[in-house]
C-alpha cells in the first residue's frame, strides 16, 4: 500500500443507472487525508448510493474507485473486507440491535473483524469507546432505555469502535432536534480529530455541514454541480443553490 499518496478516496468517471435513470454520471472526487467532505443534494439525487460503492455495497456501472490506492472493484472478497475494515460508516437507518444490550452491540463488530482478540480485549475497547462518547454508564443497557441522541452516539461509538480510518455518514443527524444535531456534530468533528479520521459526509443540515466541514460538493442531476468550502456554496449567487440553502436556513432558524 502507498502511504506517502495523501489521497485516501479516488473515484474516478463514476457512472449508475437504475433502468433508464442515470443516477451518477460520470463523478470525479478526491479526498485527502484527514479531510472532511460534505455531500449535499435534494433527495433522491445519489447521495447513499455514493456511499455505498465507495464502501462495495454497490457496483458501478463504470468508473473506478480506488481506496487508500486500492481499485475497490477488482479487490478479491478477501481483499475487499481489509478494505472495509479500514472504513466506518453510520447510515441513517443504522439501528442498533434491539435485543442486544449496548455492550453486545459494541462487541459485534469488532468479534467479527479481529477473531483473535480476548476478552479483557474486547471489554477495554468497549470501555474506552464509550468514554469517547460520553456514555460509559450506558453498557448494560438496552438500545429502548436510550433517547433518540444517544442511540445515536452508540451508533457512532459502534461504527469508530475498529479504528477505521475512513468513515461515511449518511444523514448522521437527520430526525434530531436542533440541540441533539449540534451535539452530534460536534461529537462527530471532535472525534475525527482526536482518532485521525477522513470522513465523507451525506448531509442535508446546513448546522452540521458548518460544524464539520472542510470542503462540500454538491450532487445534482447526478453530477458534481458545485464544489468549494461550505462558504462559498452559501454565499453564491447561483439561483439553484440561493432557493436550496434558504430552505436550509429558515430550517436553522425554526
Ligand atoms: N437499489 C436500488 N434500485 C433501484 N433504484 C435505486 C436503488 N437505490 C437507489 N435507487 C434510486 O436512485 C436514486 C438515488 O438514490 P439515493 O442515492 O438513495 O438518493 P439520496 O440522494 O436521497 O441518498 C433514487 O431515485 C432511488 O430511487
Ligand atoms: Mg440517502
Amino acid at each position: 500500500m502507498v502511504m506517502a499518496d495523501t489521497r485516501i478516496v479516488e473515484i474516478y468517471n463514476l457512472c449508475k443507472s437504475f433502468g433508464t435513470h442515470k443516477v451518477l454520471d460520470d463523478v470525479s472526487l478526491n479526498v485527502q487525508r484527514g479531510d472532511n467532505l460534505v455531500v449535499f443534494g435534494r433527495s433522491g439525487q445519489g447521495k447513499s448510493v455514493l456511499l455505498k460503492c465507495i464502501i462495495g455495497l454497490m457496483q458501478p456501472d463504470s468508473g473506478k474507485i480506488l481506496i487508500n490506492g486500492n481499485d475497490v472493484f477488482s479487490l478479491s472478497v478477501k481483499q475487499l473486507n481489509e478494505v472495509r475494515k479500514n472504513i466506518g460508516f453510520l447510515f441513517q437507518s443504522a439501528a442498533l440491535y434491539d435485543s442486544m444490550t449496548v455492550r453486545e452491540n459494541l462487541s459485534f463488530p469488532l468479534k467479527r473483524h479481529f477473531p483473535d482478540r480476548t476478552q479483557k480485549e474486547i471489554d477495554d475497547k468497549i470501555n474506552h469507546t464509550l468514554e469517547l462518547v460520553s456514555l460509559s454508564e450506558a453498557i448494560d443497557k438496552m438500545p429502548s432505555e436510550l433517547s433518540g441522541g444517544m442511540r445515536k452516539r452508540i451508533g457512532l461509538a459502534r461504527s469508530i469502535i475498529t479504528d477505521p480510518e475512513l468513515m461515511l455518514y449518511d444523514e448522521p443527524t437527520t430526525g434530531l432536534d436542533p440541540i441533539t444535531t449540534k451535539e452530534i456534530s460536534e461529537l462527530i468533528i471532535n472525534l475525527q480529530k482526536k482518532l485521525n479520521m477522513t470522513s465523507i459526509v451525506v448531509t442535508h443540515d446546513l448546522v452540521c455541514a458548518k460544524i464539520i466541514a472542510d470542503r462540500a460538493i454538491f450532487l445534482r442531476e447526478a453530477k458534481v454541480a458545485y464544489e468549494g468550502s461550505i462558504k462559498d456554496l452559501t454565499d453564491s449567487d447561483d439561483k439553484f443553490l440561493k432557493n436550496f440553502f434558504s430552505h436550509e436556513i429558515v430550517k436553522e432558524e425554526e
